[in-house]
């Protein structure tokens, strides 16, 4: 124990996974305590476990010094993990009426061309930051604008909270409006400069952020494959195979390429340290590809929904061994809740072969979220020297899920009850490295 700072030892019902607990659930992949204790010291993970076990486990003293937070009766799961996501897209969630391309045209630059106002790029970036914690979401892969300073307006609103995220501006060098359009050289400059100033500052690290291949020629894409060689363990993320239309694009903008895929395979980019998003229709020969790199798929199932991309296999992705996270891509998915999101990955999933099962939905919105962002030595359970974020979650927050659950028979039904029904209602406080954050429907400063 450390005299001058007391761990704080939480209760609460706890459920966090080890592991992909695979399509026939496999129990030792999660551990689940009904009476639970988080016993959190510095920020970190202590020990998890039963009450009555981590009580006799801790010395004396700790116990007496420990802060004592009494959620009892409460769900407290690893903080959400939203594995892809646009902030400056906030504001145009559930735009009418249109597919991939047309919406980018049409409702999405333009709303991105807005942020060339450095002030409302900082107030665009409190407003996500703070919905964050409202949806209990402590991590998240985020989406800037081409703006070099729409970068630094998120990282401060995620330093300023202590948000473990990524972020990166974006690169589109073609195929969009003049005002939106970087080059390659500007990207390299740009990119290396925001590199410099926020990669692994505290808990900020650096995605590298070519929009999709339509939007970068391919000397920008290289760009981006340099960009990654140029600091340790930068981050990448991208688009790939989301919307019919946009596939026959990338055919002709790209005809010496086997498949999608290939193009970003061509230019260095498929690799661990990658998450692409969506991956809705791609081809055996690609999710092997995928897999063999060690590149990763954010399954985004409301937006693949809203804008009629159609329905990502998940459970394919995952037999072929590609890493899996959820993601809502707001502004087109059309929620930041990671319950919502959940919800929609079941629907999505059962228009295919095989539906996800509760625990994969739970795992795939927590620890699954930080093996395919590759955050996973710090976050995604309570494994003891993790990160201490995470999210309690109220079971009974409406009266429909309340009825729902009463009328429950098993912990599975109720988890599953409360992904279906459950949504923002149900966040009681989201704590990051143990500390209260938001509680109560109110962000702590
Ligand atoms: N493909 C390229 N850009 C975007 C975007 O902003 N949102 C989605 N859903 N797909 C994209
Ligand atoms: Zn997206």
């Amino acid at each position: 124990m450390n005299p001058h700072n007391p761990g704080t030892l939480v209760r609460a019902s706890i459920l966090h996974f080890l592991r992909d607990p695979g399509p026939e659930p496999d129990p030792s992949a999660w551990q689940y305590f009904e009476d639970g204790a988080l016993y959190i010291e510095d920020g970190r993970v202590r020990r998890c476990g039963g009450w009555d076990e981590v009580l006799a486990a801790l010395p004396d003293m700790a116990q007496a010094a420990a802060r004592y937070l009494d959620y009892r009766g409460k769900l407290l799961v690893p903080g959400f993990i939203d594995c892809h996501v646009h902030y400056p897209q906030a504001r145009i969630m559930g735009a009418y009426g249109r597919q991939l391309l047309d919406w980018l045209a049409h409702d999405t630059f333009p709303a991105e061309m807005a942020l060339a106002d450095a002030d409302l790029a900082r107030a665009s970036a409190e407003h996500f930051a703070q919905r964050m914690l409202a949806h209990g979401t402590t991590t998240a892969s985020v989406f800037a604008t081409v703006h070099a300073h729409s970068v630094d307006a998120f990282f401060e609103a995620a330093q300023r909270r202590q948000l473990r995220v990524l972020c990166g501006k974006v690169m589109m060098d073609r195929n969009c409006p003049e005002a939106l359009r970087d080059s390659p050289e500007q990207a390299w400059e740009e990119c290396r400069a925001l590199i410099d100033r926020w990669h692994g500052k505290e808990r900020l690290r650096y995605a590298v952020t070519p929009r999709f291949a339509p939007t970068s020629s391919a000397a920008q894409l290289d760009v981006a494959g340099r960009l990654l060689e140029s600091a340790p363990d930068l981050h990448l993320q991208s688009h790939l195979s989301e919307n019919p239309g946009e596939l026959a694009w990338v055919r002709t903008l790209f005809p010496d390429c086997r498949d999608y895929t290939d193009v970003y395979r061509q230019h260095g980019l498929l690799r661990p340290s990658a998450i692409y998003g969506h991956g809705v229709h791609l081809s055996e020969g690609e999710l092997a590809v995928l897999a063999q790199s060690g590149a990763a798929l954010a399954f985004c199932p409301s937006s693949n929904r809203f804008l009629g991309s159609g329905h990502m296999d998940a459970s394919r992705a995952l037999a072929a061994g590609v890493r899996l996270g959820l993601a809502s891509d707001v502004g087109a998915g059309t929620s930041l809740s990671m319950l919502r999101t959940m919800a929609a990955a079941y629907e999505v999933s059962m228009a295919t072969p095989l539906a996800l099962n509760p625990w994969r939905l739970w795992y795939l919105a927590t620890q699954g979220g930080a093996e395919a962002l590759r955050l996973d030595e710090w976050i995604g359970n309570f494994t003891e020297g993790k990160e201490a974020d995470f999210v309690v979650l109220d079971w009974q927050a409406t009266p429909d899920l309340a009825w729902r659950i009463a009328h429950c028979d098993d912990l599975a039904e109720r988890l599953f009850a409360l992904l279906m029904l459950g949504d923002e209602r149900c966040v009681v406080a989201t704590h990051i490295l143990g500390q209260a954050a938001f509680v109560s429907g109110q962000e702590r400063r």
